[in-house]
């Protein structure tokens, strides 16, 4: 594995890649993101993956500073898993100008998470857009963990790198239906197991919960009880019905994101 702290040393040795996948994480990685590396190295000639923790994306400067940070494992995990490329850049090399503050982005943006996170959807496309015009993937790689990243990245992509695949990834949960996330060692062993019966809650009501059997009042109240802190939200949108063009077959899914003490969790079952 080859890694770079510089892109104009990264762009001279990758610039003949014609078949060049990307996996852009914020680290400390984990089977979800394992999932995305394998995935491009079995369709891709190389794989490369950036390690950034990207703080415009971040709401707070006590959720930035407490992000988990794990350089030196993760570097032995990308290196066990063969991926050919790591890039782990300056926040001056991705910023010298600071942030593109004239990104447009699609209006699912002000849904869901985008409600008590202003300015999170827009500050994640730009990072992925300058990582792309470094990098010149062929492919590109999102976890269905965070469904709204990936329909906002994906249209954006869409319209602005037309020859760039988007590939999403189906979700990888621990054995208690935990969805892995970085955030996951921020909980204690009591808020680990409130997260996976609120999981399970999700999933057993799902269906009475789309066909209007149960109010999401209800859900909520249900989801308090087992120890959440505090929600954000309980939605559920047909995923195909989001950004066009829309699709016919309705794929309904039920987004949630809640507080466990100050830490913010997100999934979508
Ligand atoms: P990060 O949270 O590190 O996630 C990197 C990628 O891994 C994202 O595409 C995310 O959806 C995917 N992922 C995370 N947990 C997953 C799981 N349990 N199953 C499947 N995929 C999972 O998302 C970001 O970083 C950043 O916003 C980024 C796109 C890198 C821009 O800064």
């Amino acid at each position: 594995m080859k890694i770079f702290l510089s892109k104009n040393r990264l762009i001279k040795y990758i610039n003949s890649e014609k078949n060049l996948g990307f996996v852009p994480t914020m680290g400390t990685i984990h089977s979800g993101h394992i999932s995305l590396i394998n995935k491009s190295i079995s369709q891709c000639d190389k794989t490369i993956v950036t390690l950034f923790i990207n703080k415009p994306q971040f709401n707070h400067k006590t959720d930035f500073k407490k992000y988990p940070r794990n350089f030196k494992k993760d570097k032995s995990i990308l290196k066990r898993l063969k991926v050919d490329y790591l890039y782990l850049p300056q926040n001056k090399e991705i910023y010298p100008k600071g942030p593109n503050k004239k990104i447009k982005i699609n209006k699912f943006k002000n849904e869901l998470c985008g409600k008590t996170r202003p300015g999170h959807f827009k500050a994640v496309v730009d990072v992925v857009d300058k990582f792309i015009k470094i990098i010149k993937p062929k492919r590109i790689y999102f976890g269905e963990k965070d469904m709204q990243q990936l329909k906002i990245v994906e249209d954006f992509i869409k319209r602005h790198h037309p020859f760039i695949k988007v590939i999403s990834c189906k979700t990888i949960r621990e054995k208690n239906g935990i969805a892995y996330s970085s955030r996951n060692l921020l909980l204690s062993k009591k808020e680990k197991k409130i997260a996976s019966k609120v999981y399970y809650l999700l999933r057993k009501n799902k269906k009475k919960l789309i066909l209007n059997r149960l109010n999401l009042k209800k859900i909520k109240e249900n989801i308090i009880r087992t120890g959440v802190s505090k929600i954000d939200y309980i939605q559920i949108f047909d995923i195909n019905k989001i950004i066009k063009p829309f699709k016919r077959k309705k794929v309904y899914k039920v987004f949630i994101a809640y507080y466990l003490r100050s830490t913010r969790l997100i999934d979508n079952i």
